[in-house]
């Protein structure tokens, strides 16, 4: 790979959560983007991406015909058609695009006791699928997971570190220990420094923190920016039993997925021996990323008290 460098980058899914900061990260960065993007997807994007197709996810030849002549695939597809990537991988090969880069970003489904979660359970198929084709004769395509653990900006917008409306936070083993998180719009930042060291991240997973922080020292800022802690109501719970409660929900109605998935998310992020902060091992000096700082985090905060919404608009 490193007498082709990585320049036609496609973005399956760039009108998502995360997609939307990707894509800018990807044009700002000067790649030359397709967007793949469903028949039914009323989305709109900027004039500055090279070529728009629509496609239809259940279609081979479609999706091979969109990947022609790209030399990478990032998926940012929604966590509800993870499935969906199956077919994109096949298409992809097919159609001799060099990297794929799944919808992965979040926690480290390495960890064997994250990987036997449910909810990750369409995830860790995908990964298992990427891999064997990737590893087959005769193909060239190669792969890199990226996790980026929590989005601060979701986990902020969605209550998952506290509650700013309500003023409300439960800290998790104590919240004192550093937790990787790492903005939407970081994450695309990250995405192009894989792209950018294509050599150094083919075949593997990569491991970027935008900042590690303790739940702490989100709540305190959180404070500052509400006007001080008067008012917030603080409690304690254990991670593990948090994921209890939350597989008792799960086997009980699987459907039912916002009664079990934050409970899931907090043991993968906060408990012991899982994501955390990555053991403190990160790839972002590989990658060139700069370190979010706390500064930052307030300015995220901010917006969310403001505006009601933690992520950056584009
Ligand atoms: N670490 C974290 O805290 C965190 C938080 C949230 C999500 N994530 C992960 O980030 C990745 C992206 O998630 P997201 O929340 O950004 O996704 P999203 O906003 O829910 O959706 C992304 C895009 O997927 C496409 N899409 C929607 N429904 C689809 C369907 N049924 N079939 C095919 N495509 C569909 C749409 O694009 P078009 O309309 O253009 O087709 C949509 O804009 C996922 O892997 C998710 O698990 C991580």
């Amino acid at each position: 790979m490193s007498s082709s460098p990585i320049q036609k980058v496609a973005l399956a899914g760039a009108s998502g959560l995360l997609g939307t900061p990707m894509l800018h990260a990807l044009l700002d960065a000067g790649f030359t983007v397709t967007v793949l993007t469903r028949h039914s997807s009323t989305a709109t994007f900027p004039s500055s991406v090279a070529k728009v197709v629509h496609v239809n996810y259940e279609k081979l030849e479609d999706l091979t015909q969109a990947l022609q002549g790209q030399d990478a695939l990032v998926s940012t597809l929604t966590t509800f058609s993870i499935s969906t990537q199956e077919l994109l991988i096949d298409a992809a090969i097919a159609a001799g695009v060099k990297r794929f880069l799944p919808s992965e970003f979040g926690s480290d489904v390495s960890i064997p006791a994250l990987r036997a979660m449910p909810m990750y359970k369409d995830k860790i198929e995908i990964d298992e699928y990427l891999r064997s084709r990737c590893a087959e004769q005769g193909v060239h395509m190669t792969w890199t997971a990226v996790y980026c653990s929590c989005f601060l900006d979701w986990g902020i917008d969605n209550k998952f570190y506290l509650n700013l409306q309500e003023k409300k936070c439960t800290l998790y083993d104590g919240g004192d220990f550093p937790t990787a998180t790492s903005p939407t719009d970081w994450v695309g930042e990250a995405v192009v420094g894989v792209l950018r060291h294509a050599d150094e991240t083919a075949n593997r997973e990569v491991r970027v923190s935008g900042i590690d922080i303790s739940q702490r020292e989100i709540l305190s800022i959180a404070q500052e920016v509400t006007g001080g802690a008067e008012g917030w109501t603080v409690t304690e719970a254990s991670a593990q039993s948090t994921y209890d409660k939350s597989m008792e929900v799960f086997e009980k109605n699987p459907s039912n997925v916002w009664g079990w998935v934050m409970g899931m998310l907090v043991q993968g992020i906060f408990g012991k021996g899982f994501t955390r902060d990555f053991g403190g091992k990160t790839d972002n000096e590989l990658l060139g990323l700069r370190r979010v700082k706390k500064e930052q985090v307030r300015e995220y905060l901010e917006r969310a008290v403001r505006t009601g919404k933690a992520s950056k608009t584009f």
